[in-house]
């Protein structure tokens, strides 16, 4: 039987075993890889395509060839975990493949049967799309997002030699069906301690939705439960019925992909400064920002860094309602709320409120780029190359930076646009009685750049292994 809306909606107690699946094995065994979660390797290579002209069949054959050979399934990512832990042998090369708007039209693929969402459908380039973002002119973007992009390869390995290779002996043959517009190389950046940063200093990667028992489980643990804030989701949230699927329980997910440019010796120079007119110390400065410290510490909880080797993820704003600890512009708390929508004095009811909440959640999948050696301070050419899953564009991701992140008055007058990513652009189409307080109140210039980007669909693997025939 297939899964039904109650099991797509269902937060399951702890989550769907990977290993042992039941009712969602098939689900699993369709759904690409790093979409329930991330796929955990060291280094990535990105390659945007855009086929040949007069070549949908060469590149429909390309594309199931691909498949059958490189990409993994959510199942086949679970169990080469499994045998890691077990036998201590890595997973090899990890491949994903999506494809945007302008591909499944390339494709031939007929509109009914495209994935639905909106801004899907218009691409980040849309006018429409980038003012409510308050994205840069896509003159202004990197030359490799300029032009229309049909179709987006993830290739990751822990080691990066074989994954170069890899990479290498594959684009051998596309290379007779595409052109490779783009490419971006990833690696996760880690701080001495040897946990994920990113340019910026900060610990990243801390709190996500979760949906797979293996991390529901080590998440109770390391947050000590989740009295004050459950990451467990439903499927619902990520997941979309692929409507070119050949099983019964065939899924994908969007992928909103931007290239994010962070300006380190701004950022460090603005924390120094910032700590001066406050009169507090740099690194307390950087958490009213982000807030979090470095060190992942929720400024919430602590005025000072906690050291913990793992930061904990089992807090909300419930005691902060004034927002004295931890500023209502910080980073994770924009695109994060954790309840204040429930408080705000518009708010249906609180209940109603927060779950419209933890539905607007992401699955981040991002990764560094460019300079690796956190001691230096990089002005332009590193940054995040910022990936997140969802169920739909409109409502989670667009949702989240428009109307959170670079709306000055969320939840409350007065606030400002997020620090980190909120756009002044943004504010322009903003109801002039909004404006003048988003240029008062940025306690923070901007230190990341919008370089450019595009949505894609992760569609199931039997639409991909049998492209040809539909
Ligand atoms: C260069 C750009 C960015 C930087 C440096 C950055 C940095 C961070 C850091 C340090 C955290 C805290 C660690 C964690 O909870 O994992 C975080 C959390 C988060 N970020 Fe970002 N981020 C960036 C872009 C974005 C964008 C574009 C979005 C979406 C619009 C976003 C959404 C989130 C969300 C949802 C969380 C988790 C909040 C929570 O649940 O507490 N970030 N980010």
């Amino acid at each position: 039987m297939a899964l039904s809306e109650d099991d797509l909606n269902a937060v399951l107690e702890d989550g769907i075993d990977a290993q042992n699946p039941g009712k969602y094995a098939d689900l699993l065994t369709d759904l690409q890889g790093n979409i329930l979660r991330g796929h955990g390797r060291d280094h990535s290579v990105h390659l945007f395509l855009k086929f040949k002209e007069g070549g949908v069949n060469a590149a429909k054959e390309w594309i199931e060839y691909f498949a059958k050979t490189y990409v993994k399934s959510a199942k086949q990512q679970s169990d080469e975990a499994a045998r890691y832990r077990k036998e201590g042998i890595s997973g090899d090369l990890f491949a994903n493949f999506m494809l945007a708007h302008d591909g499944y039209k390339y494709l031939g693929i007929k509109p009914f049967k495209m994935p639905k969402d909106e801004p899907f459908r218009f691409g980040m380039k849309n006018e429409s799309v980038r003012n409510l973002l308050g994205d840069p002119a896509v003159d202004d973007w990197e030359e490799g997002y300029k032009d229309s992009l049909h179709a987006l390869i993830i290739m990751a390995d822990d080691d990066v030699m074989d994954l170069l290779q890899g990479v290498n002996q594959m684009t051998q043959g596309l290379r007779q069906v595409a052109e490779i517009v783009n490419r971006e190389d990833g690696f996760i950046l880690r701080n001495s301690k040897g946990q994920i940063v990113e340019h910026f200093g900060f610990v990243d990667g801390v709190s996500q939705p979760l949906f797979l028992k293996r991390d529901i489980v080590r998440s109770r643990v390391n947050h000590c439960g989740f009295s004050k804030w459950d990451p467990r989701a439903p499927l619902s949230i990520i997941l979309e019925k692929d409507r070119n699927g050949q099983t019964k329980d065939s899924y994908g997910s969007y992928l909103v992909y931007r290239k994010l440019e962070q300006n380190v010796k701004g950022w460090n120079e603005n924390v120094v400064s910032l700590g001066k007119d406050l009169e507090v110390e740099p690194e307390l400065a950087g958490a009213y920002t982000m807030g979090r410290f470095q060190d992942g510490t929720p400024l919430v909880m602590s005025d000072t860094p906690s050291h913990a080797a793992t930061p904990t993820n089992n807090f909300n704003f419930e005691n902060d309602t004034k927002a004295t600890k931890c500023p209502f512009h910080a980073h994770i708390r924009k695109t994060n709320p954790r309840g204040d929508t429930g408080r705000a004095p518009a708010a249906p009811s609180y209940d109603q409120a927060f779950e419209a909440e933890l539905n607007h959640r992401i699955a981040r999948r991002g990764i560094s780029y460019g300079d690796n050696d956190l001691t230096h301070e990089p002005e332009t050419g590193s940054g995040l190359l910022f990936l997140c899953f969802q169920a739909s564009i409109e409502n989670q991701f667009n949702f989240m930076q428009a109307v959170w992140a670079n709306q000055p008055k969320f939840v409350q007058v007065g606030v400002g646009p997020d620090p980190v990513i909120g756009s002044p652009e943004g504010s322009q189409n903003w109801p002039k009685e909004w404006g003048e307080e988003a240029t008062e109140n940025i306690p923070f210039k901007l230190w990341v750049k919008m370089k450019g980007g595009e949505y894609f669909f992760a569609p199931s693997i039997s639409c991909l292994t049998n492209i040809t025939s539909i």
